[in-house]
C-alpha cells in the first residue's frame, strides 16, 4: 500500500476512536501545498471540530495521541487552525520505491469502488470534416477514458455521431444535383461539405443565391428521407459510410477506439415515446405549438436553466423537445440517448465532452432528466472546453479563412516535427526520423490541447507546442528518451538489474524526486475526479524537472556499486512514470530521439 493511503487509513481509525459518531471516511489526506510544512496534510479535523463546537487544535491533539504512524512519518504536526501535517521518513520513501522496483505498484492503486462510466466524446457530424473543436473533445475524452480505466473503472465509450437532422434535406438535393463523383472519390468529406455549402446558400433567403424552389425541394427530400424513401435512405447511408471511414482514419492516427458509435439516428424510433412520456408527466408543456420544458420555480432564477435574464428581467428560456412542425431536435435525441444508456449499461455516471457553447443545452438536459427520473442516482457531467485560437487571438482558421481540418493539422504537425528532428539528429536514417516525427508531432498536438485549463481558450502556436524546452510533449518525450539512453550507455537491460537490491536515498535531490513519484496516483485520482488532464501534464513536467536536478547532482553510472543500482532504479521508475503518464494522455514515447 502507498504511504499516503496507510496514513489516511490509520488517521481515519484514530478519528473513529476520538469521535465515534463521526464519518471518518470523509477524513482525507492530501499532498501539502508547501513542502516546507510536510508531505501530506489533512484539513478535515477542523470541519469535524466545528460541527461539534470543539476546539480544533484540541481535537487534532486528541487524534495524534491515538495515531501511530512512526513507521511512515518522521514528524506529525498540528499547524494553523487545526491542520495535521505529515512528513514521511526517508526510510519509508525508500521502502515504497523498492516495492515499486519489484513491480508491486507504480505509485497508484486500483479503486476499491469501481464505477460504470459512459463517456460521450468526439461526436463529429456526418458530411462535415472534423475540426479543431472535435479534436479537443476527442483528445480530452480519450485521456479521461484512459485515466479512469487505469484506475479500474468500467468505461464505455460512445461516439454520438451527428447523423440526422435538417441538413440532410440540403445534402440530398446537393447529392442529386451538383455532386462531383470524382471529387467524392478523392476526399468525400470535402465534397460533401462543398455541396452542402452550395445548397444551403440557395436555401438562405438572406443570401444572393437564394432560390425558393431549392428550399422547397430540400424540405421535400427531408420528408421523403424521414418517411423511409429507399433512394434517399441509400444516399444517406452512403454519406454516413463515407464520413465514418474518414473519421476512422483520424482516430487511427490519434490511437482512439470507441466501444460504440451509436449516432443520433439510432434513437429515432424512441423520440415520440420520450416526448409523450415527458408530456404525460407534466414536465413539458405546449408553448406556441411546440412542446417545451419550462421552469418549475424550484430553483433560484440564477441557477434555473429554464430562465434567462433579458433587460433586467427573468424570462422563460424553454427547452424545446418537439418543434411546431412535429419534428424532433438535438434535445429530444439526447433525452432518448440518456435513457438508453441508463437502461442498457446501468451507468453510474455519464460524461459528455463538448465545447463551452453547449453548456446551456446540458444544464437543461440534466435538469429535465432529473424531473423525469427523480429516482436516478446517476451522476451527469458536462466536461466543457474553450476554443482554440490562432496567434492573432481569433478563432483558429486557415489562411484562406476556413476552419482548420483535423487531418490537415496532423499532417502539418508531422511535417514540422520532421524539421525539428532532422535538425537535432541529422544522422538518423530518414525512415527513423519520420517515425520519430510522427510520434512527436501527434504527441505535441495532443499535449497542446490537454495542458491548458480546459475551460480557457488557448492560442495554438506551432513553435510553442514543438519546443524542446518548456512544458511540451517533445520535452517530456525527450526526457524519457534521455533516461533510456543512460541504460544504453551503461550497457544495461532492465532485466539485468538485480531486483533484489533496494533503493537507498541519501541526497536531497533523490528524496525530492522519490517523494514526487509517490504522488502519481493522487494526481491520477484528481484528474478523474475533476476531469482535468492538465493536472497530469503539470505533474509530468515537474517530474522531468526533478529528474534533471537529480541527474545533475547525483552521478549515476559513475557512482560506486550499490549507490549506482539504487540511482538506476530511480531512473527506471521515473521513466516508467513518464511513460505511463504520457500513455494516459494518449502520447507515445520513444526509446531514442
Ligand atoms: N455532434 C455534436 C457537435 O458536433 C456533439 C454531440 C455531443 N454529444 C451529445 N450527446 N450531445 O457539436
Amino acid at each position: 500500500m502507498l504511504p499516503h493511503k496507510i496514513i489516511q487509513e490509520r488517521l481515519q481509525a484514530a478519528v473513529k476512536v476520538a469521535l465515534p459518531d463521526s464519518d471518518a471516511a470523509s477524513v482525507l489526506v492530501q499532498p501539502c501545498p508547501d513542502p516546507k510544512f510536510g508531505d501530506y496534510q489533512t484539513n478535515a479535523l477542523m470541519g469535524l471540530a466545528k460541527a461539534r463546537k470543539m476546539n480544533p487544535r484540541q481535537l487534532a491533539a486528541d487524534v495524534i495521541a491515538k495515531l501511530d504512524v512512526r513507521d511512515y512519518c518522521e514528524k506529525v504536526e498540528i499547524a494553523g487552525a487545526g491542520f495535521l501535517n505529515f512528513r514521511l521518513s526517508t526510510e519509508a520513501v525508500a521502502r515504497s520505491l523498492s516495492a515499486a522496483v519489484i513491480g508491486e505498484h507504480l505509485f497508484f492503486e486500483k479503486t476499491a469502488h469501481p464505477r460504470t462510466v459512459v463517456l460521450d466524446f468526439s461526436s463529429p457530424n456526418v458530411a462535415k470534416p472534423m475540426h479543431v473543436g472535435h479534436i479537443r473533445s476527442t483528445i480530452l475524452g480519450e485521456a479521461l477514458t484512459r485515466a479512469l480505466r487505469l484506475l479500474g473503472h468500467q468505461i464505455i465509450t460512445d461516439n454520438h455521431i451527428g447523423d440526422w437532422g435538417t441538413q440532410f434535406g440540403m445534402l440530398l438535393v446537393g447529392w442529386k444535383t451538383v455532386l462531383d463523383q470524382q471529387a467524392l472519390g478523392v476526399d468525400p468529406l470535402k465534397e460533401m461539405e462543398r455541396i452542402y455549402k452550395i445548397i444551403s446558400a440557395r436555401c438562405d433567403p438572406e443570401k444572393p443565391d437564394f432560390d425558393a424552389s431549392i428550399l422547397k425541394r430540400a424540405r421535400s427530400e427531408l420528408v421523403k428521407l424521414q418517411a423511409g424513401d429507399a433512394e434517399n435512405l441509400a444516399i444517406w447511408k452512403e454519406m454516413i459510410r463515407l464520413s465514418q471511414a474518414q473519421f476512422e482514419e483520424v482516430y487511427g492516427r490519434l490511437g482512439v477506439k470507441f466501444d460504440h458509435t451509436l449516432g443520433e439516428s439510432f434513437y429515432n424510433p424512441q423520440l415520440q415515446k420520450v416526448v409523450d412520456e415527458i408530456m404525460k408527466a407534466g414536465i413539458a408543456k405546449e408553448s406556441r405549438g411546440a412542446k417545451a420544458v419550462l421552469s418549475d420555480g424550484t430553483l433560484p432564477p440564477k441557477e434555473d436553466p429554464f430562465l434567462v435574464q433579458k433587460e433586467g428581467e427573468w424570462v422563460p428560456n424553454p427547452f424545446i423537445i418537439q418543434k411546431q412542425d412535429g419534428g424532433f431536435n438535438y434535445a429530444t435525441t439526447d433525452l432518448a440517448t440518456l435513457e438508453y444508456r441508463l437502461k442498457t449499461w446501468h451507468a453510474d455516471e455519464i460524461i459528455y465532452v463538448t465545447g463551452g457553447p453547449q453548456q446551456l443545452h446540458f444544464r437543461q438536459l440534466f435538469a429535465t432528466f432529473r424531473r423525469w427520473h427523480p429516482e436516478s442516482l446517476t451522476k451527469l457531467a458536462h466536461v466543457w472546453f474553450g476554443s482554440v485560437l490562432g496567434e492573432d487571438g481569433k478563432p483558429f482558421k486557415t489562411r484562406s479563412g476556413e476552419a482548420v481540418k483535423l487531418s490537415a493539422l496532423l499532417d502539418e504537425a508531422e511535417e514540422r516535427a520532421l524539421k525539428v528532428v532532422s535538425e537535432k539528429s541529422p544522422d538518423l536514417p530518414e525512415k527513423a526520423r519520420r517515425e520519430i516525427a510522427r510520434v512527436v508531432g501527434i504527441g505535441a498536438v495532443k499535449y497542446a490541447d490537454l495542458l491548458p485549463n480546459r475551460q480557457t481558450d488557448y492560442v495554438f502556436s506551432w513553435d510553442k507546442l514543438l519546443a524542446l524546452n518548456g512544458n511540451t510533449a517533445p520535452y517530456l518525450q525527450y526526457a524519457y528518451a534521455r533516461i533510456r539512453s543512460i541504460f544504453r550507455k551503461g550497457g544495461f537491460q532492465d532485466a539485468d538489474m538485480a531486483k533484489s537490491s533496494s533503493v537507498r536515498i541519501s541526497e536531497p535531490a533523490e528524496l525530492g524526486l522519490a517523494k514526487h513519484l509517490l504522488n502519481f496516483g493522487l494526481i491520477l485520482e484528481a484528474v478523474t475526479q475533476e476531469y482535468r488532464p492538465n493536472f497530469l501534464c503539470n505533474y509530468l513536467y515537474e517530474t522531468a524537472g526533478l529528474f534533471t536536478t537529480f541527474y545533475e547532482n547525483c552521478p549515476v553510472l559513475k557512482s560506486e556499486a550499490g549507490v549506482r543500482e539504487s540511482r538506476l532504479f530511480l531512473c527506471e521508475l521515473t521513466a516508467k512514470v513518464l511513460r505511463q503518464g504520457l500513455a494516459i494522455l494518449g502520447i507515445n514515447t520513444l526509446e531514442q530521439m
